[in-house]
């Protein structure tokens, strides 16, 4: 196959790519493992999306100061500045997405007058566009479906990009692993969006198939990855491991950062709410600072639950009301959370346009390392880094890959083997799961750190000995998920805290403030060169 634009990926930032260079005429092929929406973590995104309203510097000083100070200015000011036309422009001209509505057409703001605009933490004011708490899918279903209608775009599904094709340091597209065959597709231009690293962890709030494969195809191709110690943890996922009355088979959800920005307050197990002790702005203090000092609660009571008695949540909530029902969680008891894995700042370095280090290859999304999050991501800013980097990468893509896609010399497929047992991989990430919780979770100790290591190279030698003889999704997913936890283990001990990246002495774990004032930093992220075998 050959196209002038491939995108690896089908989440809202390969969506923006794909109709970025099919509107600047480009032959668009879009190659997604997903089967449905659901499968990508866009679809899941709860809090919705942060625009530009009369104050855009207010809206980039949240942005740094959630970054702990680590934040490109350039990157934020362009994600700023663009919020608001890439919204009107895709999300509500083509896509005509209905966002929550409220007013009566006389308030002299013109979004809060039209929008019901909600807060999260770090939000120094109302800015968020959302439709209930399932905004992502509100959002995503219609592009997909958008995009499946429109001349120039191509989607193939259940189809797993395995490695880059490179000549001499340009990538030229990809191997593509699609019912049993490996087949080339060759490329002028190829954008990663492949989304971010949850299945690393033991537990997440992404979709299953968040296995890092854009890091770990670029890192392998030898592209630049930086940041890789960020990884944002959640501090409100629904724990049924200590709810008394989970059902059977009860799954974490994710619990909005919005419900605390309309009134719910964190308790430990005495029923103390702990977190105006930790930080001024309480429980909407940025995501690190809460996520730690949850954790911390849990460490030292047993239980943390999210009080939701001040709002009317089931008005206020509905979707996530019905999660809860579902689960047979008892609100008037509080819904139990824990921190979850949630989203990778760092990524494949690219620059304003989704260019990465290597000649032809773009990345846009949360598999992208842009700067806008530094050390910590802002809540609700993550669909609109996708929509604006995706908007930016496939534009500059389909310049540079309009009539460009070239056949290369490529190894030659090994036997690929759909009967490979999924048994091996289950136990593998099992084991990776485990490993990176322990070591490489919200706080992370030096000696620890060098324990992952020595496990995860330990793992990902296994790993290879098989790959060199079969090809299968989950042994490349296992490979690649193997790659990126790598990447954040030696990342993560060789920087200082930062953000979301705490070092600690074990000895001394006190309440979940940042260590100092990192506002001060100027170092927004090391390059990272890896190689395949840390
Ligand atoms: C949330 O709704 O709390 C998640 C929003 C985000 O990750 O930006």
């Amino acid at each position: 196959m050959k196209a002038d634009v491939l995108v690896v990926g089908s989440g809202i930032a390969g969506c923006a790519a794909a109709l970025a260079a099919a509107r600047e005429g480009a032959d668009v092929l879009v190659i997604t493992k997903a089967t449905e929406p659901e499968d990508a973590a866009s679809d899941w995104a709860q809090g919705g999306i942060a625009v530009t309203q009369s104050a855009p510097e207010e809206f980039a000083a949240d942005i740094r100061r959630a970054s702990d100070g680590t934040a490109d200015p350039e990157a934020v000011e362009t994600l700023v500045s663009e919020s608001r036309a890439v919204v009107e422009d895709v999300l509500l001209d083509t896509l005509e997405v209905e966002f929550d509505a409220v007013g009566d057409g006389t308030d002299a703001d013109a979004d809060a007058d039209t929008f019901d605009l909600a807060r999260e933490a770090g939000h120094s004011s109302r800015r968020i566009l959302h439709v209930d708490a399932s905004t992502g899918a509100h959002v995503l279903r219609p592009f997909l479906q958008h995009l499946s209608a429109r001349d120039g775009v191509r989607i193939v599904e259940d189809a797993m990009a395995l490695d880059l094709l490179t000549e001499e340091g340009t990538v030229r597209g990809a191997t593509v692993l699609a019912d049993g065959e490996v087949e080339p597709v060759f490329a002028g231009a190829t954008v990663l969006a492949t989304g971010g690293i949850g299945d690393c962890y033991a537990r997440s709030t992404n979709p299953t198939g968040a296995t890092g494969d854009g890091v770990a195809m670029a890192a392998l191709a030898g592209a630049t990855v930086s940041d890789m110690q960020y990884v944002q943890f959640h501090p409100t996922a629904y724990d049924p491991r200590t709810d008394p009355r989970a059902d059977d088979g009860a799954q974490p959800f994710l619990v909005s950062e919005a419900v605390r920005g309309e009134g719910a307050v964190l308790r430990d197990a005495d029923g103390r709410r702990f977190m105006p002790d930790v930080h001024e702005d309480a429980e909407l203090a940025p995501r690190d600072v809460v996520a730690r000092a949850v954790s911390r609660a849990r460490d030292r009571t047993g239980r943390v639950v999210l009080d939701v008695s001040d709002l009317d949540f089931r008005e206020e909530f509905p979707d996530l009301a019905a999660l809860c029902d579902d689960c047979g969680v008892d609100l008037d008891a509080g819904i139990p959370v824990a921190p979850s894995e949630h989203f990778l700042c760092g990524g494949v370095a690219v620059d304003d346009r989704g260019r990465t280090s290597l000649s032809r290859l773009f990345a846009a999304g949360e598999c992208a390392r842009t700067g806008v999050h530094g050390a910590n991501r802002l809540a609700s800013t993550s669909l609109l880094e996708g929509l604006v980097w995706g908007v930016r990468a496939g534009e500059t893509a389909a310049d540079r890959g309009r009539g460009e896609a070239e056949t290369v010399e490529y190894a030659p497929p090994r036997d690929s083997d759909p009967a490979l047992p999924d048994a091996f991989a289950d136990t593998k990430f099992d084991r990776l799961g485990r490993t990176m919780d322990e070591f490489v979770g919200i706080e992370r100790a030096p000696d620890g750190l060098d324990t992952a290591r020595a496990r995860l190279r330990r793992l990902k030698g296994e790993v290879d000995a098989y790959a060199r003889t079969r090809v299968s999704r989950s042994i490349y997913e296992l490979r690649n998920a193997c790659v990126s936890s790598l990447l954040v283990a030696r990342a993560a001990a060789d920087a200082p805290s930062a953000g979301c990246h705490s070092l600690v002495d074990p000895d001394e774990r006190e309440g979940g403030e940042r260590d100092e004032g990192g506002e001060d930093s100027d170092d927004p992220g090391q390059g990272v060169t890896p190689s395949a075998d840390d």
